[in-house]
């Protein structure tokens, strides 16, 4: 079975856990290796939803083992609740769910910074971000101050750098901010005291544990968090989330050479979605893009809000095949473009009236582009039974084909026409 990586080819929620769930069926191992719990990620099976935010989307197969690696911002508080959920639903996940020692951890102060920083920053400003503490842990890690869960396991020195962590925050938070800061140290630690106990036996040397799974010829699957735009180099800077998203990530997020991926799955939404602040060049602000929004049910799986809807647009598509390397896409969300009248692809953009196939890497060019478009006719036939490619109506065909030649004609693996495991089109 070959090794897979998969990462959102957009600005996230692309339905990347679908395709991971999916996929889990044919590895032994899924691995998270980026991102924190910004990450909302939904299975639906049977028409039972699950929303995992720092758990690995595979964790719903009891014989398969999940790992979370070194490049992830942990935050305990959400696994904890997230297991508990699982074992209130009958999921085991004892011994086959890992956590790095290297990762670091995201501590309620990060949480507290972040909407702090959020709410100092003026309008045009904002990210918007998540609030749970992402770009603060991250800024940590890089500080050189971060605590990592190899720390939590040695109490006393666990003790003394959060203190200092502790006080610098609440000092940043209250006198540069102005802002109110009610988290008590001792509430704090006595927290994590607990914590840490719960933890230990899921902590371990996730590099080493993936090289000798790879040396047994395991099947390894990635899963990306965000996506390609959201990377904070590649990605519309500012408006970005902390981490790497791009396919380099595999590599430095989880301490392995990651030169046994087979396939590098784009996951590719048909249309084009955003949550929070910064430019969007397909965004329809009008009924249009309304209706994407309630068809998709395009709301945030972290926090709830309306995800700002748009065409599909092949300009930034071709970039993410060419900064991911992408050799195959899964297609989601067709059956939500049932039932428009006529559909469009952008093709091109025009920025001071000259048209252009590239992606602007500035952001001031990218706020001005005009987006060029094809323009294709829609379908009003339910598509959510369709199993067979050749099932669909003849203009779903036909919008795909034409989303597929503007993306260098990638193959794709699937189509998927619902959020349930069963509402998928294999085409591989
Ligand atoms: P992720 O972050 O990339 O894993 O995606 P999210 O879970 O945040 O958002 C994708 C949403 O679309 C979830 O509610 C999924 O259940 C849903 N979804 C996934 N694939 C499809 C599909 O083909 N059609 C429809 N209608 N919904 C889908
Ligand atoms: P999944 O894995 C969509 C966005 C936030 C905000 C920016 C920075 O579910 O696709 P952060 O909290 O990371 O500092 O926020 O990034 N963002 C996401 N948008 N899907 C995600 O994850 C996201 N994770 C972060 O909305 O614009
Ligand atoms: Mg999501």
């Amino acid at each position: 079975m070959p090794n897979s990586v998969i990462i959102g080819a957009q600005w996230g929620d692309e339905g990347k856990a679908k395709v991971i769930d999916y996929l889990t069926e044919e590895s032994d191992l899924v691995i998270r290796y980026q991102g924190g719990a910004n990450a909302g990620h939904t299975v639906v099976v049977n028409g039972e939803k699950f929303v995992f935010h720092m758990v690995p989307s595979g964790i719903m197969y009891p014989n398969k083992t999940c790992l979370i690696t070194n490049g992830v911002v942990f935050d305990a508080e959400q696994f904890l609740i997230e297991i508990e959920e699982l074992k209130e639903r009958g999921f085991n996940v004892n011994g086959r769910l890992f956590i790095s020692d290297l990762a670091h951890m995201v501590l309620p102060y990060h949480k507290i910074v972040d909407k702090a920083r959020e709410e100092y920053l003026s309008k045009g400003q904002k990210i918007g971000t998540t609030g749970r503490g992402i770009g603060p842990a991250y800024a940590d890690k890089a500080t050189r101050c971060g605590l990592r869960l190899g720390d939590l396991l040695r109490w006393d020195s666990f003790v003394e750098k959060a203190k200092s962590n502790y006080d610098e925050k609440k000092r940043l938070v209250e006198v540069f901010y102005g802002a109110t800061f009610d988290l008590v140290f001792e509430e704090m630690l006595a927290t994590y005291k607990k914590i840490a106990e719960i933890l230990r036996p899921f902590i371990i040397d996730t590099a080493a544990y993936i090289f000798t799974a790879k040396q047994a010829g395991k099947t390894l699957l990635f899963e990306g968090a965000q996506g390609t735009f959201l990377d904070i180099d590649h990605g519309t800077y500012p408006f970005v989330t902390s981490s790497n998203t791009v396919i380099g990530s595999v590599a430095t997020g989880t301490g392995v050479n990651a030169n046994c991926i087979d396939d590098y799955i784009g996951i590719v939404k048909v249309y084009t979605t955003r949550v929070g602040n910064g430019p969007f060049p397909t965004e329809l602000l009008d009924a249009t893009g309304h209706k994407l929004q309630q068809q998709g049910f395009e709301f945030g799986s972290t926090t709830g809000r309306e995800r700002r809807c748009g065409w599909f647009d092949s300009v930034l598509l071709r970039k993410a095949i060419q900064l991911n390397g992408f050799t195959t896409m899964a297609l989601m969300k067709l059956d939500v473009l049932t039932g428009f009248e006529e559909l469009k692809i952008c093709t091109h953009y025009k920025i001071d009236g000259e048209v252009t196939d590239q992606y602007p890497t500035q952001l001031e060019d990218l706020a001005k582009v005009e987006p060029v478009y094809i323009s294709l006719p829609g379908w009003t036939e339910d598509i959510t039974g369709c199993r067979d490619f050749d099932a669909l109506p003849e203009n779903a065909k036909k919008y795909v084909a034409a989303l597929q030649a503007q993306c260098y004609n990638l193959p794709y693996l699937m189509v998927s026409v619902g959020p349930d495991r069963a509402e998928t089109i294999i085409t591989r």
